[in-house]
């Protein structure tokens, strides 16, 4: 196991920009290739955070595998763009396939379709727009010729998901160019899923008043990694003619372990789910699918042209439902890592974490100073330091003043986040080398700077 003093240097930015200026510094001349490298070594990659370390726990990034770095570089070697035929004709069908091996292993319908997205924030942008376009379907218009203009009142259009959701949900309304005021948000349960007695009666609320196009579940919550009841869900939106979306960037993967398959019912039943496989498949970012329930979904968001996406062209042209016409072959690092792995070795990969995470929450479930903000689902705990006779009013302001001193310190990584509105300190385990002792140790380092900062 690699695990470094420092993962990241914890420089302030003024530093950083200090010393990356001489890259920037564009002249008449270039510089050879050797000097570029030095250069990049030292002035840019110590601001670089080492995602392998095991001592990080912040976010969903991680170090390819092998394999996949080998697909990764055999693409850009060979074949780095993809999207029609023409580009590339073995990556459109490896593309092809390995969407529709996905769709298969997640027991998706056989109608069902995907396509690589460049992130997961795209792939759920695309979504709410198939959702729009199908309501304007059922209103009678064509969505792509008369836009928003076509409802007979878009302030009157709502997605509904919970407060949990990611706010790329918020980002998708806007580019819809709809406002805030059309995201309708649910509160959420003990495990913070979605409420389904609220969901209920906020859609009483609101069906004969408002156009619901979309229901946002969130299978796999970035915060706390809760996944919202799927199948529930889609029954009590049943009767309300809307878009069931699934993002399931995070918990996706997840969905291939036996024992949380049962969490996932209900997927096969919705009308799309987004998935990034760069979050904790081992596979360069980005990497990211949206599937659809029913290939035929994808006609809504096809544009064709003269040039290429041409119409009835014979061959398969992935770039009719994945938007951009430069899009980099990610498929083939996705697939060279479960082939090399087997869906064992990437269901062990998978579990590492979990286990560790749920048994750290077990660990610290009687320490006095140690408040469990949720029960770990999928590889994700937050808590809140809770010192001795602390006065509760300031233990917000601690946890911050802990997490700012954590990123100058530079030696571990975990997140900032709230629940509730508290202040929560929350720790993601990503790393297949991850261990309950590795994030037992981060504990005790949280603890010791509390202490510091408290001393001071
Ligand atoms: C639940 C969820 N959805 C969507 C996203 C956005 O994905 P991306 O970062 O690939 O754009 C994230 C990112 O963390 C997420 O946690």
């Amino acid at each position: 196991m690699n695990m470094r003093s420092r993962i990241y240097s914890g420089a302030e930015p003024e530093q950083v920009a200090a010393d990356i200026a001489p890259l920037l510094d564009f002249q008449e001349d270039g510089i050879p290739l050797e000097e570029l490298s030095e250069m990049i070594e030292s002035r840019l990659v110590p601001h670089f955070v080492m995602y392998d370390d095991p001592g990080f726990h912040s976010f969903y990034n991680f170090f390819p595998e092998k394999a996949a770095a080998l697909g990764a570089e055999t693409a850009l070697k060979y074949n780095q763009g993809v999207t029609n035929w023409q580009v590339s004709p073995g990556g459109v069908m490896l593309e092809e396939l390995c969407c529709k091996a996905f769709c298969k292993l997640y027991g998706l319908p056989e109608k069902a379709e995907g396509t690589f997205m460049y992130s997961g924030t795209y792939a759920n942008q695309e979504a709410l727009y198939l959702a729009l376009h199908r309501k304007a379907e059922q209103c009678g218009f064509d969505l792509s010729k008369k836009g928003l203009s076509g409802f007979e009142d878009p302030s009157k259009l709502v997605v509904i998901t919970s407060r949990e959701a990611h706010f790329s949900v918020d980002h998708a309304v806007r580019i819809l160019g709809l406002g805030d005021q059309s995201i309708i948000t649910v509160g959420v349960d003990e495990k913070r899923r979605i409420d389904k007695v609220e969901l209920k009666k906020t859609i009483e609320a609101v069906q004969n008043t408002h156009v619901v196009f979309c229901v946002v579940i969130t299978a796999g919550t970035t915060c706390t990694g809760s996944i919202d009841p799927v199948q529930p869900v889609i029954e009590i939106c049943e009767g309300l003619d809307t878009w069931i979306h699934v993002d399931a960037a995070y918990g996706l993967a997840f969905a291939l372990l036996d024992e949380f398959k049962h969490l996932f019912s209900g997927i096969e039943n919705a009308d799309s789910i987004t998935w990034d496989p760069h979050k904790q498949f081992g596979v360069p970012i980005p990497n990211s699918l949206l599937f659809v329930n029913n290939s035929a979904d994808f006609e809504r968001i096809a544009v064709y042209s003269e040039y290429f996406n041409k119409k009835k062209e014979d061959v398969p042209n992935p770039g009719l439902k994945s938007p951009p016409s430069t899009r980099p072959l990610t498929a083939l690092s996705l697939v060279a890592v479960l082939r090399h792995l087997g869906i064992k070795g990437m269901s062990d990969r998978l579990r590492a974490p979990l286990e560790a995470v749920k048994e750290l929450s077990i660990r610290l479930e009687n320490e006095p100073d140690i408040e469990i903000m949720h029960t770990p689902e999928l590889g994700i705990l937050c808590i809140r330091i809770i010192p001795t006779e602390f006065p509760p009013e300031n233990l917000d302001q601690l946890q911050v003043e802990i997490f700012n001193r954590l990123m100058k310190e530079g030696k571990r990584s975990v997140s900032e986040s709230r629940i509730d509105g508290k202040a929560v300190l929350r720790i993601l385990a990503l790393s297949p080398d991850i261990t309950v002792d590795i994030l037992l140790e981060t504990i005790d380092y949280l603890r010791t700077i509390a202490k510091n900062l408290m001393e001071a």
